[in-house]
C-alpha cells in the first residue's frame, strides 16, 4: 500500500490545494493531507479548524486521511509509513523554493521522494494569503474555495473584528 502525504499549512484550504488532492489520490493508495501545526506564518485559523476545514472539504475522496503534524515532515512520513511527499508547483517562481525543501528532505530521509504535480491553470496564482486578503477586504472568494470555507472565513473576519474591536470599546468605557 502506497502512502503519501500532501503536506501544508492550509490557512485555509483553497480549491488549488483540492485540485492538488484530487491529482494526488490517483499517484496513491492512501493519501494523508498533513496540516502542519507549527508555521511561521501568522495563521488565522486555529489546528483545529484547519483541519476541519480540510476534512469537510475532502470529505467525498474515500482513501484521504487528513492528519495533523507537528516537527519535521519527514519525520511525520516515517510515522505513517509515508514514501513519497506530494508538493505543487503552481509557478516558475515556486520552483526554487521548492527544491530546496525536497533537497532538504531528501537528504534528512533518503527513503522518501518528493513528487511535483502541477495544480490546474485556473489555479496557478491562487494562495492562501490572497484569499485572506480578499475576503477581508469584502471581495467575493466564491471562486476560490469551496462554500463551508467561504463562510468559515466570513465568520473568521467577523471574530476578528470583534476581538480587535473588543479593547477599545472597553478602554472607551474605563
Ligand atoms: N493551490 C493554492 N495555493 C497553493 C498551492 C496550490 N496548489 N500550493 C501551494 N499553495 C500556497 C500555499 O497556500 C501557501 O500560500 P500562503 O503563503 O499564502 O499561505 C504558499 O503556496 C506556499 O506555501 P509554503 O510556504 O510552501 O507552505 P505550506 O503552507 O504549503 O507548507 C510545509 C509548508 C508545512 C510543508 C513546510 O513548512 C514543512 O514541511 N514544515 C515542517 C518542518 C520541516 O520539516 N521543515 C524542513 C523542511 S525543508
Amino acid at each position: 500500500m502506497k502512502t503519501a502525504i500532501y503536506p501544508g499549512t492550509f490557512d485555509p484550504m483553497t480549491n488549488g490545494h483540492l485540485d492538488m488532492v484530487q491529482r494526488a489520490v490517483n499517484c496513491c493508495d492512501r493519501l494523508v493531507v498533513g496540516v502542519a501545526r507549527s508555521t511561521p506564518k501568522n495563521v488565522w485559523f486555529s489546528l483545529e479548524e484547519r483541519v476541519a476545514l480540510v476534512k469537510t472539504a475532502t470529505a467525498s475522496l474515500p482513501t484521504v486521511e487528513v492528519v495533523p503534524f507537528e516537527g519535521l515532515l519527514v519525520e511525520f512520513a516515517r510515522e505513517l509509513g509515508a514514501l513519497f511527499l506530494i508538493r505543487g508547483v503552481r509557478a516558475f517562481s515556486d520552483f526554487e523554493y521548492e527544491l530546496q525543501m525536497a533537497l532538504i528532505n531528501r537528504k534528512l530521509a533518503p527513503d522518501v521522494e518528493t513528487l511535483f504535480l502541477m495544480p490546474a491553470e485556473e489555479f496557478s496564482y491562487i494562495s492562501s494569503s490572497r484569499v485572506r486578503e480578499i475576503a477581508a477586504l469584502g471581495g467575493n472568494v466564491g471562486p476560490y474555495v469551496t462554500p463551508e470555507i467561504e463562510e468559515a472565513l466570513k465568520r473568521k473576519i467577523e471574530e476578528r473584528r470583534e476581538t480587535r474591536d473588543t479593547p477599545r470599546r472597553s478602554a472607551a468605557g474605563g
